[in-house]
């Protein structure tokens, strides 16, 4: 994380066109998908103060696992220490600041690879070549630990926030792990860990809207699930524009209905949910990076973290019961929902990669939003407030 404070690079007055206030709504300056500067400013404003989603816990079930992300400039180990509580650490040495680990695994301790000092999974320096074997007097060994990054578990996923004084992730999320709660979100397990793979755009442009849906998906998805706008229902119990929650539903035309070759789930579906939960799919943001989508059979989620001004990282995971994945006939159906949704996600790929590259021309626009993108307007405003109030920050420095 950048630590200087410093103003946002393109003049916050610009943003008062994105803002939606009852006015015609604008999208943001192109600048913000491209300006390196921008990004510089916004690692400040939103993500070095905010909470955000970097995985599953049960992703790491057992002592000693644990996974890498990066977040920014930031590497990050995620770890479950002998006590069994999810730790997030920084992945940097702090002898000369090596890179400890890459990857995925299970380990005792977390070795440096260039001059071996050891951390145990709570991130605490156990030995040092040449000072702890040495006995060098001025140096305590207790002085030294990997910086330990403030963490919360909400319904199995593992938050992280770099802010000590924001108040607690439960404070934000409550209301929404009640509203969802009988999805059992907490006991849904992914049979493959998260994996994040490298994109060429900035991580704003995976936000989530369903005006495209009926227009760049209606030959794929409109075929299994069809969906004029008007089942698109943008005003659920789930927004909370001030937590940073945005929120739509899918109607379902029949009960247990999903984008699949049989227009239905593949899977049983979850128990203990309502006919209304069973004829719906809910699509739910909590901003800044996780896209939470539950449905009759499963909770997808959807998580991206920023790498540069114009590369994220992104990844995709579904979750069901145990007694779904204990199913024989479940890694068939599940390998078949894919192929189902394959094209799906090739065309979402598609306009991504295009979105981004449009941002880069000197052409790049700032349109009018329609009033079937109260998502992405409600975004706007959040991500408008966390500029403005960085803005403030820098301005009383
Ligand atoms: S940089 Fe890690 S042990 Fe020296
Ligand atoms: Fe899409």
């Amino acid at each position: 994380m950048t630590a200087k404070i410093i103003k946002s690079p393109i003049p916050i007055e610009s943003f008062d066109a994105s803002y939606s206030d009852g006015g015609p709504v604008y999208s943001m300056p192109p600048e913000c998908f491209t300006s390196e500067d921008f990004y510089q400013f916004e690692l400040n404003a939103v993500w070095a103060h905010e909470w955000f989603c970097v995985g599953r816990a049960n992703d790491i079930p057992k002592t000693g696992d644990y996974y890498t992300i990066e977040v920014g400039e930031d590497p990050l180990i995620v770890i479950r220490d002998r006590s069994g509580s999810v730790n997030v650490v920084s992945n940097v040495c702090q002898h000369r600041g090596m890179v400890i680990v890459e990857g995925r695994g299970n380990t005792r301790r977390l070795t440096c690879p260039l001059h071996a000092w050891v951390y145990n999974t709570s991130g605490e320096l156990t030995s040092a070549p040449g000072l702890t074997d040495e006995k060098v007097e001025d140096f305590n060994i207790k002085d030294v630990c990997l910086p330990k990054i403030r963490t919360e578990i909400w319904q199995g996923f593992i938050f992280i926030t770099f802010d000590e004084n924001l108040p607690p992730l439960s404070d934000r999320l409550g209301n929404l792990g009640e509203q969802l709660s009988n999805y059992k979100m907490s006991e849904l397990r992914a049979s493959e860990p998260l994996k994040m793979e490298a994109f060429d755009w900035n991580w704003k442009i995976f936000n989530d809207e369903c005006y495209h849906c009926s227009f760049l998906h209606g030959g794929s998805w409109g075929e299994m699930y069809p969906l004029p706008q008007s089942n698109v229902d943008e005003m659920t119990k789930f927004n909370d524009v001030e937590r940073g929650l945005m929120s739509y539903n899918l109607i379902s035309q029949h009960i247990d209905a999903a984008p699949t070759h049989t227009g239905s789930i593949l899977q049983p579906p979850i128990e203990g949910l309502t006919d209304q939960e069973r004829e719906q799919l809910s699509y739910v943001t909590v901003a800044p990076n996780l896209l939470i989508v539950a449905m009759p059979d499963k909770v997808k989620y959807f998580m991206w973290l920023p790498k540069g001004a114009k590369e994220s990282w992104y990844g995709v995971s579904w979750m069901y019961p145990e007694s779904t994945l204990a199913l024989d006939t479940y890694e068939k159906n599940y390998q078949q929902e894919h192929d189902d949704l394959w094209q799906v996600m090739e065309e979402d790929l598609f306009a991504w990669k295009g979105s981004q590259k449009g941002m880069q021309s000197k052409y790049a626009p700032r349109g009018r939003l329609t009033s079937h993108e109260l998502v992405i307007q409600r975004l706007q405003n959040w991500l408008i407030d966390k500029y403005r109030a960085e803005e403030q920050r820098a301005d009383t420095e």
